[in-house]
């Protein structure tokens, strides 16, 4: 995911795009003392390291004052290059040659999947969340480092794991005793399968039934955001701020 800086059907084009984007959103990222790494994608064509490293010193114009720094650096750029698609019989192409620059504001992790697919996760259960979808509830819900985030239906514990890997502090709650106490033996339930991540447990299990949910009346902090199959509760520590992702009912 990118915050477009410019985007044009040529390199002119480009350049013009790139210059008029505001200075303000641009500067922070050029400071002396940081770091960047661009990097070129191409769509539809193959380009060269040399043709690479070409487009990346046309780039010449955008006044980096930060260090190269291709292994962690602070900031990421991407010029992205399309090919021009479907040119046939001189009729215009299906899609036109466009060429985009951008900051990388975020990514998809696809290295966590293998790490964290339900087929080697020890405790499990009929409807236990998808790994994939227990990340994205978890970004939905902005789990991070300094919330807390709450399942009140927790099963396997497979919501609060994903939360738990942005760094949240999880709690969980379940109607059935058997989930929040036993699960299937010492080594097998809702806290081994944190340590098998090497996760901090969750901060209390409880035995609760939410159609008789144990928060007291008019928690005034709460706010409602919509979000499919189970409650997440949020935290917010200092603000104690409560975003509720509800159910609708599966
Ligand atoms: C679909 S499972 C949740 C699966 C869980 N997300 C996981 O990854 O394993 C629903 C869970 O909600 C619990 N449950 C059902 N009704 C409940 C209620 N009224 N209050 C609390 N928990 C309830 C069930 O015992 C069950 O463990």
């Amino acid at each position: 995911m990118y915050e477009l800086w410019g985007q044009g059907s040529d390199y002119e084009e480009l350049e013009e795009s790139i210059r008029n984007f505001p200075e303000e959103r641009k500067s922070p990222y050029l400071q002396p003392g940081s770091s960047f790494k661009i990097s070129v994608e191409s769509f539809g064509k193959a380009i060269s390291f040399q043709e690479q490293n070409e487009r990346i010193q046309g780039l010449a114009y955008i006044p980096f004052k930060g260090q190269v720094n291709l292994k962690s650096p602070d900031h990421k750029f991407c010029l992205l290059e399309t090919a021009d698609y479907g040119l046939n019989n001189g009729l215009p192409p299906i899609a036109q040659r466009r060429i985009f620059f951008g900051r990388e504001v975020g990514g998809a992790d696809r290295k966590l999947i293998p790490t964290y697919q339900l087929k080697s996760r020890t405790y499990l259960g009929p409807t236990a969340m998808d790994a994939e979808m227990a990340f994205l509830m978890a970004n939905q819900a902005l789990a991070t480092s300094g919330k807390l985030v709450f399942d009140p239906f927790v099963g396997t514990g497979s919501i609060l794991v994903g939360a738990a890997h942005f760094g949240a502090m999880t709690m969980g709650a379940d109607i059935d005793i058997r989930v929040v106490r036993d699960g299937r033996g010492p080594d097998c339930n809702v806290w081994s399968n944190f340590k098998q991540y090497g996760l901090p447990p969750p901060i209390a299990l409880l035995r609760a039934d939410n159609n008789l949910p144990p928060w007291r009346p008019g928690l005034k902090e709460v706010q409602q955001q919509y979000l499919h199959q189970y409650y997440l509760f949020i935290f917010r520590g200092a603000e104690v701020s409560l975003p509720l992702l509800y159910t609708d009912g599966h």
